[in-house]
């Protein structure tokens, strides 16, 4: 049942603060140890593969940019799809991590039995408990996302990337670049998380900005480090489900070529959450706006941004960076369902796509 929402995607979206609570405090609650010991031992692996498709290896995108920047260890991102049929290179102690909501997904199988097979150890973050994924993996650890019925991942995702964030920090710990100190704060940090996200479900109002999006064809999402990865699951998100063509672009990188297709009034939604690189995009942002664009900025409260660069904005909460992205994916889901619902698409059940890909 949809409890009232118009749309399974809208519910599950209101569950995100109940789903990221449950998934985070099934692993830690006040102390790092508790984290350490509901985790695998993660400290003896120098690299680690994260394989898997969709928007589940945008999450592991975003884990990348927190492991190799805090604990100092070589991730590599995959499509799974193409793991499956290249050699892949285990130098050092490595570790396979597979991440998938169903469980079911026929290329990330293939991607963790490939490296079975090779006798690297292995680890799946799951949603689905006692699927192919989690029964085939070394380790398992769950995200407790429940049941999700849109076709569009939207709770789940957010669950993906909550328990990513727990395995960096637990990386970052055992690899000693963080105190026992530290690590608690950052803890104290979480327990405010589902309140932070309950505020911006309520509170925040998508519609304007929804409003300049849904009249165009053409969208760019523009971001830096932690924040590309962002956009590349809030441009998934939106082609998914309104069928508007979108392009996720690291800031730096458009004007190689991709910025030729700015014109008056396209779209871009830019996203500034990474306080070392903001100014960088800021700079981006200009050269876009120069063009005619229509900037929509998704900005960390604190940073200062004038006026004259974006022609609506949106401000997410300041935490810290290691739980950065959980805050920051939210505004993105709901702004590509209100674009949606105004172009009034089929929301749960777009075209041409599948809940569970289970064959290649
Ligand atoms: O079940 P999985 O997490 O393995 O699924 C992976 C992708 O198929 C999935 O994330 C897909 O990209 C969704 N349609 C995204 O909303």
């Amino acid at each position: 049942a949809k409890d009232g929402y118009e749309h399974f995607m809208l519910k599950e979206i209101h569950e995100e603060p109940r789903v990221v609570r449950e998934t985070m405090f099934s692993y830690v609650q006040d102390d790092i140890d508790q984290l350490v010991a509901s985790l695998p031992d993660l400290s003896k692996y120098q690299q680690i593969h994260i394989v898997s498709c969709g928007s589940a290896m945008y999450a592991g995108m975003i884990a990348k940019s927190l492991i190799e920047s805090a604990a100092r260890v070589r991730v590599d991102v995959e499509i799974a799809s193409e793991y499956r049929y290249k050699d892949p290179i285990y130098d050092v102690n490595t570790l396979v991590l597979v991440v998938s909501q169903s469980g079911e997904t026929a290329d990330s199988l293939a991607a963790l039995l490939l490296a079975k097979q090779q006798g690297v150890d292995t680890m799946a973050i799951v949603n689905v408990v006692g699927s192919s994924i989690a029964r085939e993996a070394k380790y398992v650890a769950y995200t407790h996302a429940g049941v999700e019925i849109a076709v569009a991942t939207t709770k789940a995702y957010c669950t993906q990337v909550a328990l990513l964030s727990l395995v960096a920090l637990n990386l970052t710990y055992v690899h000693g670049k963080v105190s026992k100190a530290q690590a608690n704060e950052i803890i104290k940090e979480i327990q405010q998380l589902p309140d932070m996200l309950q505020h911006m479900i309520d509170d925040v109002q998508y519609v304007k900005a929804a409003k300049i999006i849904s009249r165009h064809n053409n969208v760019f999402f523009i971001g830096r480090g932690l924040d590309y990865a962002l956009c590349m699951e809030g441009s998934l998100k939106l082609k998914e489900i309104s069928y508007i063509h979108s392009e996720a672009y690291a800031a730096g990188e458009l004007k190689h070529g991709t910025i030729s297709l700015i014109e008056k009034g396209t779209p871009v939604v830019a996203i500034c959450t990474e306080e070392r690189l903001y100014e960088k995009t800021i700079s981006n942002i200009k050269e876009v706006k120069a063009r005619g664009a229509n900037v929509i900025l998704v900005v960390r409260e604190d940073l200062q941004v004038a006026q004259d660069y974006y022609d609506y904005k949106i401000s997410i909460p300041k935490v810290n960076r290691l739980i950065q992205g959980i805050v920051g994916v939210v505004p993105l889901q709901l702004l590509s369902y209100q674009v949606a619902n105004l172009r009034g698409c089929e929301i749960d059940q777009p075209r041409n796509l599948a809940k569970s890909v289970t064959v290649e």
